[in-house]
Protein backbone atom coordinates (compact mmCIF):
# COMPACT_ATOMS: atom_id res chain seq x y z
CA UNK A 1 0.00 0.00 0.00
CA UNK A 2 1.46 3.27 -1.06
CA UNK A 3 0.20 6.43 0.80
CA UNK A 4 0.67 9.76 -0.85
CA UNK A 5 -1.01 12.20 1.15
CA UNK A 6 0.96 14.25 3.25
CA UNK A 7 -1.48 15.31 5.53
CA UNK A 8 -1.95 11.08 6.45
CA UNK A 9 1.49 10.76 6.36
CA UNK A 10 2.10 13.13 9.04
CA UNK A 11 -0.45 11.64 11.18
CA UNK A 12 1.02 7.99 10.91
CA UNK A 13 4.29 9.37 11.47
CA UNK A 14 3.62 11.94 14.49
CA UNK A 15 0.89 10.14 16.63
CA UNK A 16 3.51 8.05 18.20
CA UNK A 17 6.10 10.65 19.43
CA UNK A 18 3.25 13.03 20.22
CA UNK A 19 1.64 10.19 22.57
CA UNK A 20 5.27 9.18 24.02
CA UNK A 21 5.87 12.60 24.95
CA UNK A 22 2.26 12.04 26.96
CA UNK A 23 4.27 8.98 28.94
CA UNK A 24 7.18 10.96 29.29
CA UNK A 25 5.43 13.51 31.29
CA UNK A 26 3.06 10.90 32.95
CA UNK A 27 6.37 8.98 33.69
CA UNK A 28 7.45 11.82 35.67
CA UNK A 29 4.18 12.77 37.88
CA UNK A 30 3.78 8.66 38.57
CA UNK A 31 7.32 9.36 40.26
CA UNK A 32 6.63 11.45 42.02
CA UNK A 33 3.08 9.79 43.61
CA UNK A 34 5.21 6.85 43.98
CA UNK A 35 7.95 8.97 46.14
CA UNK A 36 4.80 10.37 47.89
CA UNK A 37 3.48 6.97 48.45
CA UNK A 38 6.89 6.43 50.19
CA UNK A 39 7.10 9.25 52.47
CA UNK A 40 3.40 8.31 53.60
CA UNK A 41 5.07 5.76 55.09
CA UNK A 42 8.32 7.18 56.33
CA UNK A 43 8.07 10.73 56.89
CA UNK A 44 7.46 12.14 60.09
CA UNK A 45 3.87 11.70 62.30
CA UNK A 46 2.66 15.08 61.74
CA UNK A 47 3.31 14.97 57.77
CA UNK A 48 2.12 11.69 57.51
CA UNK A 49 -1.56 12.36 58.76
CA UNK A 50 -1.43 14.88 55.86
CA UNK A 51 0.16 12.80 53.19
CA UNK A 52 -2.21 9.73 54.08
CA UNK A 53 -4.89 12.10 53.08
CA UNK A 54 -3.43 13.07 49.44
CA UNK A 55 -4.18 8.92 48.31
CA UNK A 56 -1.30 9.15 46.58
CA UNK A 57 -0.90 5.07 46.48
CA UNK A 58 -4.63 5.59 44.76
CA UNK A 59 -3.56 7.78 42.44
CA UNK A 60 -0.22 6.07 41.78
CA UNK A 61 -1.75 3.05 41.03
CA UNK A 62 -4.31 4.83 38.98
CA UNK A 63 -1.90 6.92 36.89
CA UNK A 64 0.53 3.87 36.30
CA UNK A 65 -2.19 1.88 35.20
CA UNK A 66 -3.09 4.00 32.30
CA UNK A 67 0.55 4.33 31.61
CA UNK A 68 0.69 0.93 31.22
CA UNK A 69 -1.78 0.64 28.76
CA UNK A 70 -0.54 3.73 26.45
CA UNK A 71 3.39 2.35 27.02
CA UNK A 72 2.28 -1.24 25.40
CA UNK A 73 -0.55 0.30 22.67
CA UNK A 74 2.19 2.72 21.68
CA UNK A 75 5.41 0.72 21.38
CA UNK A 76 3.45 -1.02 19.18
CA UNK A 77 1.91 1.66 17.53
CA UNK A 78 5.53 3.34 16.77
CA UNK A 79 6.58 -0.47 15.00
CA UNK A 80 3.24 -0.67 13.29
CA UNK A 81 3.91 3.07 11.94
CA UNK A 82 7.30 2.35 10.76
CA UNK A 83 6.16 -0.70 9.02
CA UNK A 84 3.32 1.00 7.47
CA UNK A 85 5.40 3.98 6.47
CA UNK A 86 8.73 2.36 5.49
CA UNK A 87 7.38 -1.45 4.95
CA UNK A 88 10.32 -2.90 7.12
CA UNK A 89 11.69 -2.29 10.71
CA UNK A 90 15.08 -0.78 11.30
CA UNK A 91 16.91 -2.28 14.05
CA UNK A 92 18.18 0.47 16.16
CA UNK A 93 18.13 1.33 19.49
CA UNK A 94 14.98 2.63 19.41
CA UNK A 95 13.65 -0.52 18.16
CA UNK A 96 15.68 -2.77 21.10
CA UNK A 97 15.34 -0.35 24.01
CA UNK A 98 11.66 0.38 23.30
CA UNK A 99 10.74 -3.30 23.42
CA UNK A 100 12.74 -3.67 26.52
CA UNK A 101 11.43 -0.67 28.25
CA UNK A 102 8.01 -2.78 27.60
CA UNK A 103 9.49 -5.90 29.26
CA UNK A 104 10.14 -3.66 32.03
CA UNK A 105 7.37 -1.89 32.31
CA UNK A 106 5.37 -5.45 32.63
CA UNK A 107 7.67 -6.48 35.81
CA UNK A 108 7.14 -2.57 37.58
CA UNK A 109 3.04 -3.09 36.98
CA UNK A 110 3.30 -7.64 37.92
CA UNK A 111 4.56 -6.52 40.98
CA UNK A 112 1.87 -4.46 41.89
CA UNK A 113 -0.34 -7.26 43.86
CA UNK A 114 2.93 -7.51 46.20
CA UNK A 115 3.26 -3.87 46.69
CA UNK A 116 -0.25 -3.57 48.03
CA UNK A 117 0.54 -6.42 50.37
CA UNK A 118 3.12 -4.15 51.74
CA UNK A 119 6.48 -6.52 50.65
CA UNK A 120 9.48 -4.80 51.28
CA UNK A 121 11.58 -7.07 48.49
CA UNK A 122 9.09 -5.87 46.19
CA UNK A 123 9.00 -2.23 46.68
CA UNK A 124 12.64 -2.35 46.35
CA UNK A 125 12.29 -4.23 43.37
CA UNK A 126 10.05 -1.91 41.75
CA UNK A 127 11.92 1.16 42.34
CA UNK A 128 14.31 -0.55 41.07
CA UNK A 129 12.71 -1.47 37.88
CA UNK A 130 11.15 1.55 37.51
CA UNK A 131 14.32 3.70 37.64
CA UNK A 132 15.41 1.45 34.79
CA UNK A 133 12.47 2.34 32.98
CA UNK A 134 12.68 5.91 33.27
CA UNK A 135 16.39 5.68 32.02
CA UNK A 136 14.95 3.71 29.06
CA UNK A 137 12.34 6.20 28.36
CA UNK A 138 14.69 9.00 28.60
CA UNK A 139 17.32 7.47 25.86
CA UNK A 140 13.99 6.66 23.70
CA UNK A 141 13.10 10.00 23.88
CA UNK A 142 16.47 11.27 22.63
CA UNK A 143 16.73 8.64 20.12
CA UNK A 144 12.48 9.11 18.69
CA UNK A 145 13.78 13.00 18.36
CA UNK A 146 16.47 12.17 16.68
CA UNK A 147 14.06 9.85 14.30
CA UNK A 148 11.27 12.90 14.29
CA UNK A 149 14.14 15.09 12.50
CA UNK A 150 14.98 12.84 10.11
CA UNK A 151 11.21 12.12 9.76
CA UNK A 152 10.61 16.30 9.22
CA UNK A 153 13.35 16.21 6.68
CA UNK A 154 11.51 12.85 4.76
CA UNK A 155 7.99 14.50 4.56
CA UNK A 156 8.71 18.06 4.24
CA UNK A 157 12.09 18.95 3.36
CA UNK A 158 12.72 20.69 6.46
CA UNK A 159 14.60 20.95 9.94
C1 LIG B 1 9.01 4.15 25.97
C2 LIG B 1 8.76 4.90 24.98
C3 LIG B 1 8.88 4.46 23.55
C4 LIG B 1 8.79 3.23 23.00
C5 LIG B 1 8.50 1.90 23.71
C6 LIG B 1 8.97 3.38 21.58
C7 LIG B 1 8.98 2.34 20.67
C8 LIG B 1 9.15 2.49 19.32
C9 LIG B 1 9.30 1.40 18.38
C10 LIG B 1 9.36 -0.07 18.77
C11 LIG B 1 9.42 1.94 17.14
C12 LIG B 1 9.66 1.18 15.85
C13 LIG B 1 11.13 1.36 15.50
C14 LIG B 1 11.58 0.61 14.28
O1 LIG B 1 11.07 -0.45 13.98
O2 LIG B 1 12.50 1.12 13.60
C15 LIG B 1 9.34 3.37 17.27
C16 LIG B 1 9.38 4.28 16.24
C17 LIG B 1 9.43 5.64 16.40
N1 LIG B 1 9.51 6.32 17.61
FE1 LIG B 1 9.34 5.52 19.42
N2 LIG B 1 9.16 4.72 21.28
C18 LIG B 1 9.12 5.40 22.48
C19 LIG B 1 9.26 6.76 22.66
C20 LIG B 1 9.42 7.67 21.64
C21 LIG B 1 9.56 9.09 21.82
C22 LIG B 1 9.54 9.80 23.19
C23 LIG B 1 9.67 9.63 20.57
C24 LIG B 1 9.84 11.06 20.15
C25 LIG B 1 9.70 12.09 20.86
C26 LIG B 1 9.60 8.56 19.61
C27 LIG B 1 9.66 8.70 18.24
C28 LIG B 1 9.56 7.67 17.32
C29 LIG B 1 9.49 7.87 15.89
C30 LIG B 1 9.49 9.21 15.17
C31 LIG B 1 9.40 6.60 15.33
C32 LIG B 1 9.27 6.26 13.82
C33 LIG B 1 7.84 5.82 13.54
C34 LIG B 1 6.87 6.96 13.73
O3 LIG B 1 7.13 8.06 13.22
O4 LIG B 1 5.87 6.78 14.43
N3 LIG B 1 9.44 7.37 20.30
N4 LIG B 1 9.18 3.69 18.62
C1 LIG C 1 6.96 5.43 35.87
C2 LIG C 1 6.94 4.31 36.43
C3 LIG C 1 6.76 4.12 37.93
C4 LIG C 1 7.44 4.70 38.99
C5 LIG C 1 8.56 5.73 38.90
C6 LIG C 1 6.92 4.11 40.20
C7 LIG C 1 7.36 4.42 41.48
C8 LIG C 1 6.82 3.91 42.63
C9 LIG C 1 7.30 4.20 43.96
C10 LIG C 1 8.49 5.10 44.29
C11 LIG C 1 6.50 3.54 44.83
C12 LIG C 1 6.59 3.56 46.36
C13 LIG C 1 7.27 2.32 46.86
C14 LIG C 1 7.22 2.26 48.35
O1 LIG C 1 6.12 2.30 48.90
O2 LIG C 1 8.27 2.22 48.95
C15 LIG C 1 5.49 2.83 44.07
C16 LIG C 1 4.47 2.06 44.60
C17 LIG C 1 3.52 1.40 43.85
N1 LIG C 1 3.44 1.34 42.47
FE1 LIG C 1 4.69 2.26 41.18
N2 LIG C 1 5.94 3.20 39.87
C18 LIG C 1 5.81 3.17 38.50
C19 LIG C 1 4.97 2.39 37.75
C20 LIG C 1 4.00 1.57 38.27
C21 LIG C 1 3.13 0.71 37.48
C22 LIG C 1 3.19 0.57 35.95
C23 LIG C 1 2.26 0.12 38.36
C24 LIG C 1 1.11 -0.82 38.08
C25 LIG C 1 0.27 -0.64 37.13
C26 LIG C 1 2.60 0.59 39.69
C27 LIG C 1 1.95 0.22 40.85
C28 LIG C 1 2.35 0.56 42.13
C29 LIG C 1 1.67 0.12 43.34
C30 LIG C 1 0.41 -0.75 43.41
C31 LIG C 1 2.40 0.64 44.42
C32 LIG C 1 2.09 0.47 45.91
C33 LIG C 1 1.13 1.51 46.37
C34 LIG C 1 0.71 1.22 47.80
O3 LIG C 1 1.59 1.26 48.68
O4 LIG C 1 -0.48 0.93 47.98
N3 LIG C 1 3.66 1.48 39.60
N4 LIG C 1 5.73 3.06 42.72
Amino acid sequence: MNIDSVALKSLIAFSHPVLMLGVLAGAFYALYLGVQVRRSRTADKEVRKELIQGKYNQRHYQLASILLVLWVIGGIGGMGATYTLFHKLFVSPHLIVGLASVATVAIAAGLAPLLQKGKEWARIAHITVTTTLIGLLLAQTFTGLQIVQKLLKDLFGTA
